[in-house]
């Protein structure tokens, strides 16, 4: 998978899927069962870490991540994200913290949150020839700013931005952008007025492709049921259950049996 092979799966009417991953037996499952993209997303501060906010994530971690990912991966795409305070300073900070993602994790492409206020930086790692996936609309990374995870571009104002924002990332050569928690009307408009695929997380059916966190659509996850969210599994139940069966059986001394030991 390439990020060229995305746009042209738009251009064909494909649509993409795309799922997170942070290590390496996970990402083994997601690309074997035919994954187009694996995202090694800053959401491993939520759910790897018990973090509230994606901001404490930090390049070393999301490095470790990518790494275990990629190891796993032979098919799928995988784009990292660039973590909050890697890339905001200034443009030199942002491509050197890049550089050093792609060649210690071997991932193939970035993803960076923000519209125009960032347009430098992501301009700076295109031109030193990494791939680049936008982020707009609820841009986790900026949750203080907003002080809400509702429903981002309700109002004209935003929603006009984040169009200008849409075809400003594209037009500087974005392969792209991920949109998330904005109405699905708003969301369709963008995906027709854009070559480059957006990929929808919360954003309606409109979008070229899908984005979801693992943990949430395998029911891993607790506590966090946004409309959104399709669970395709319940994880947590599986493993209470299975985890409860092992402690149970160890109590009782029936494993291990005469077959499981040497
Ligand atoms: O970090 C992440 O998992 C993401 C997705 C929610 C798009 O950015």
């Amino acid at each position: 998978m390439t990020t060229l092979r995305l746009i042209e799966m738009k251009r064909e009417g494909k649509k993409i899927a795309m799922l997170t991953s942070y290590d390496y037996t996970t990402a083994q499952i997601t690309d074997q069962a035919g994954m187009d993209v694996i995202l090694v997303g800053d959401s491993a501060s939520n759910v790897m870490a018990g973090n509230w906010t994606t901001l404490p994530m930090s390049v070393d971690q999301m490095i470790y991540h990518a790494k275990s990912v990629v190891r796993a991966t032979k098919r799928a795409l995988v784009v990292c994200d660039m973590p909050f305070g890697s890339y905001q300073v200034n443009e030199g900070e942002a491509v050197a913290n890049a550089i050093r993602i792609m060649k210690e994790t071997h991932c193939d492409a970035l993803k960076l949150e923000g519209g125009v206020e960032i347009l430098p930086a992501v301009k700076k790692i295109l031109d030193a020839g990494i791939p680049v996936c936008g982020h707009l609309g609820l841009t986790p990374q900026a949750i203080n700013k907003f002080g809400t995870y509702a429903v981002r571009a309700r109002e004209e104002a935003e929603a006009q931005k984040l169009v200008s924002d849409a075809k400003a990332l594209e037009e500087v050569g974005c392969f792209a952008v991920v949109l998330e928690k904005v109405p699905a009307k708003l969301a369709a408009q963008v995906a027709q007025d854009l070559k480059i695929p957006v990929i929808g997380i919360g954003a309606g059916g409109g979008c070229d492709g899908q984005v979801l966190v693992i943990d949430d659509m395998l029911g891993k996850t607790q506590g966090f049921s946004p409309k959104f969210l399709r669970r395709y599994a319940d994880l947590n139940r599986i493993m209470t259950d299975a985890i409860g069966r092992y402690i149970e059986d160890v109590k009782s001394c029936d494993f291990p049996n005469e077959k499981e030991q040497y």
